[in-house]
């Protein structure tokens, strides 16, 4: 693992949303939806990351609470050693200099009535207000040719683009700033198998470029085991393992983190006819009504009756691996 001081240190983070149910009396408690509860973890500068856990386990509540885009309930967020729960639109306005965002539908997150040029250069405009446009579009040109676009293309607007391009174009719009961070959220799910591949081999060539840290958001531990250098297995707004890479791939020990392997297939035929697979029973519960103990027990293959009543924490295994499983 990284030696250096982390750049980012997040601790017993919580979103918590409140959920006004339909009853007509005024005096009817709230219900709380615990999307975030209680994760923590660092990244180290020139690192990655990667997030994964299935569809509304809360990675993009996470990934959001963390540039303030949604507001954190509880917990401590820690920028090159400054709080920020809690800090100022001023101190957030300066964070986001420096932090960046990927989003999952290019198309959907690029204004269709702005040039590519204007897209790419509003952060700018946002963030150097005294900045000229020449300068401008100039950082925009040579950002275009980075990630592998023509300079032809700066006056054409995204609906011309095919899903990898219009990618391609929210990476420029998050590095044309020079981020120390950025954070992508499942930004390559919607794209074909093959531009996946392109656009995290891009991703990466850029991060060796600039320096980068990423956070790289995925509901599949295939997708991310290229880009990371560690691994965080989320499961209902709270973390199941966190490990190494090696770690996570070669010995994964939560029963979710085991699960989630086994549905990827391995190339090796010999191994893959050997492979247990490990199928998760039932859908993902209620995150409004979760399981008591252990929020993972009711899909869990190795459940015993006390985990229904112990909630495990986050406990490190070796230097490699944390887990939060009591059998293990
Ligand atoms: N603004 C919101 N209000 C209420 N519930 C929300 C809100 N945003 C997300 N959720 C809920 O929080 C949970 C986590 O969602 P999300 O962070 O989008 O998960 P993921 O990105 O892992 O699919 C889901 O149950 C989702 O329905
Ligand atoms: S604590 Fe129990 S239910 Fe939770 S993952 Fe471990 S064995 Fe499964
Ligand atoms: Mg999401």
């Amino acid at each position: 693992m990284s030696q250096s001081a982390p750049l980012l240190s997040v601790r017993d983070l919580k979103v918590h949303f409140e959920i006004k149910g339909d009853s007509p009396w005024p005096w009817t408690p709230s219900r709380w939806l615990k999307a975030v509860d209680g994760v923590s973890f660092d990244i180290s500068p020139g690192e990655t990351l990667g997030i994964v856990g299935e569809s509304g386990c809360g990675k993009s509540t996470l990934a959001r609470a963390m540039l303030n885009l949604i507001p954190a309930t509880s917990g401590s967020i820690v920028w090159q050693e400054q709080e920020l729960f809690g800090a100022s639109r001023q101190t957030w306005q300066s964070v986001r200099k420096s932090v960046q965002m990927i989003f999952q539908d290019p198309l959907a997150s690029l204004d269709p009535r702005m040039t590519i040029g204007q897209i790419i250069a509003e952060p700018l405009r946002t963030h150097y207000p005294a900045m000229t446009s020449t300068e401008a579009m100039q950082k925009v040109r040579a950002m275009m040719e980075q990630v592998g676009l023509t300079e032809q293309q700066i006056n054409r607007y995204p609906h011309e683009f095919s899903g990898g391009q219009c990618q391609r174009i929210g990476i420029a719009r998050a590095l044309v700033m020079e981020p120390k961070l950025v954070i992508c959220d499942e930004p390559v799910s919607a794209l074909d198998v093959s531009i996946q591949a392109q656009i995290i081999n891009l991703l990466m060539e850029l991060q060796s470029r600039m320096g980068l840290a990423l956070v790289f958001i995925a509901h599949d531990l295939a997708v991310v085991k290229h880009i990371s250098q560690r691994v965080m297995v989320m499961y209902l707004g709270r973390t199941m393992e966190l490990a190494t890479k090696q770690a996570i791939y070669q010995d994964p020990r939560h029963p979710y983190t085991q699960a989630l392997l086994s549905a990827i297939p391995t190339p090796d035929p010999r191994r893959e006819r050997h492979k247990k697979l490990q199928l998760l029973q039932g859908d993902l519960p209620s995150p409004i009504n979760p399981p008591s103990g252990c929020i993972f027990r009711t899909r869990c293959p190795k459940a015993v009756a006390g985990c229904a009543v112990q909630t495990p924490g986050l406990r490190a295994l070796n230097t490699d691996t944390q887990v939060a499983c009591d059998i293990v």
